[in-house]
């Protein structure tokens, strides 16, 4: 053998090593990232709880979590919706958490509802709920959520509420801002990819600085379509659901686009998108608005709550929800769009 021949021998023996203790290195690496993650994986009652290490869940032991959680009652129930109830789960005092009991039946329960868990248990954003962890159990499932102290979008915007105040514009702005940020997160920085599929005034929660929170994505896809809780597929259907939904029945990142706009009419109006009166009108609230666009009296719809507001941003954000509920969901901008958007109507820094 030559000793050029020698040294290329060599030079590919030392790359080979080179490589595979590379592999080595990461697979150990996932491993041991892996084992962190789900701190507490045990067989409690008959299930299995999965707690994703955080800050706030490595003081909490799973059988302290599961004690508490037998003894919720009808009484700490916070909210129910499509997929089952939501209670308040109380540990101590700066330890809470929003349980939700999924609806049995609704899930198939194999390893690719598990798979679907941890990967919602990765994703970390200022606008998304935390799911802190799950439980699976033969009688029930539940979801572990941050609990969010001022609750839903669709209570602050229609409930009647004697001692609080109406949203301001600023706090409206803020909450179309920071939401349509968190579904941006899903659509473009979550590999693979996330369609959240029902993105309503109820799935935008509020926490203590009143900044949204998005809640519920991948749920959608974890449950099985036919069996959808009746209330969901009225609400979707007259209210949030793309035009284009009902043809091909796809949910796309543009059908999101689209339900956000109905959002910010609502934040906008202050109307639900199935509002009585509009269908005593023969109408709906996404028709009504382009009207009102199309005739520039955008001051005419706004929230009557809403007393001092900025009549130039007002009618910006009118034009971006308009560009959102484009029928043709090719003439819809995509979400980092609207963030863009959104972000150049006021000078200040939300
Ligand atoms: N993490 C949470 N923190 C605080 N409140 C919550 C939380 N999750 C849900 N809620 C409350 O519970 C209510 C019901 O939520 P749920 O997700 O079950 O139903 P929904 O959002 O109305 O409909 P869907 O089932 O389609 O999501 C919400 O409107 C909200 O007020
Ligand atoms: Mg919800």
């Amino acid at each position: 053998m030559t000793s050029t021949a020698v040294l290329a021998l060599y030079i590919t023996i030392c790359c080979v090593v080179f490589i595979i203790s590379k592999i080595i290195i990461s697979v150990l690496l996932y491993k041991r990232w892996a084992r962190k993650r789900r701190f507490v994986e045990e067989s409690l009652s008959g299930g299995k709880i999965v707690m994703f290490r955080s800050t706030i869940t490595q003081s909490l032991s799973s059988k302290a979590f599961m004690k508490k959680t037998m003894k919720l009652t009808n009484k700490d129930i916070i909210g129910s919706g499509g997929y089952g109830t939501v209670y308040r789960l109380v540990i101590d005092e700066s330890l809470t958490f929003a349980v939700k009991r999924l609806n049995k039946g609704h899930i198939e329960r194999d390893r690719g509802f598990e798979r679907e868990l941890n990967t919602m248990g990765d994703i970390k954003h200022r606008n998304i709920v935390t799911l802190h962890g799950y439980y699976v159990a033969p009688q029930f499932n539940l979801l572990i959520y941050e609990l969010m102290p001022n609750g839903s979008l669709d209570g602050f915007l229609h409930r009647k509420w004697s001692d609080e105040k109406p949203l301001d514009w600023q706090t409206r702005y803020k909450i179309a801002l920071g939401s349509a940020r968190g579904i941006a997160y899903l659509h473009h920085d979550c590999i693979p990819h996330i369609i959240h599929r029902d993105i309503k005034s109820s799935n935008i929660l509020l926490d203590q600085n009143m900044e949204a929170r998005v809640s519920d994505f991948g749920l959608a896809t974890l449950m099985e379509p036919e069996q959808t809780h009746v209330s969901t597929i009225v609400a979707g259907t007259f209210g949030y659901l793309a035009p284009e939904y009902f043809d091909t029945g796809k949910a796309t990142t543009k059908g999101d686009v689209y339900s956000f706009g109905v959002v910010l009419l609502e934040l906008l109006t202050g109307k639900r998108p199935t509002d009585e009166s509009f269908i005593e009108e023969g109408t709906k609230l996404v028709t009504w608005v382009k009207g009102v666009v199309e005739d520039k009296r955008e001051e005419n719809a706004i929230d009557r709550n809403l007393v001092l507001f900025p009549v130039d941003e007002v009618k910006k954000v009118f034009a971006v929800a308009e560009k959102c509920l484009e029928p043709d969901p090719s003439k819809r901008p995509d979400m980092a769009g609207v963030v863009k958007m959104l972000e150049e109507i006021t000078p200040y820094k939300v």
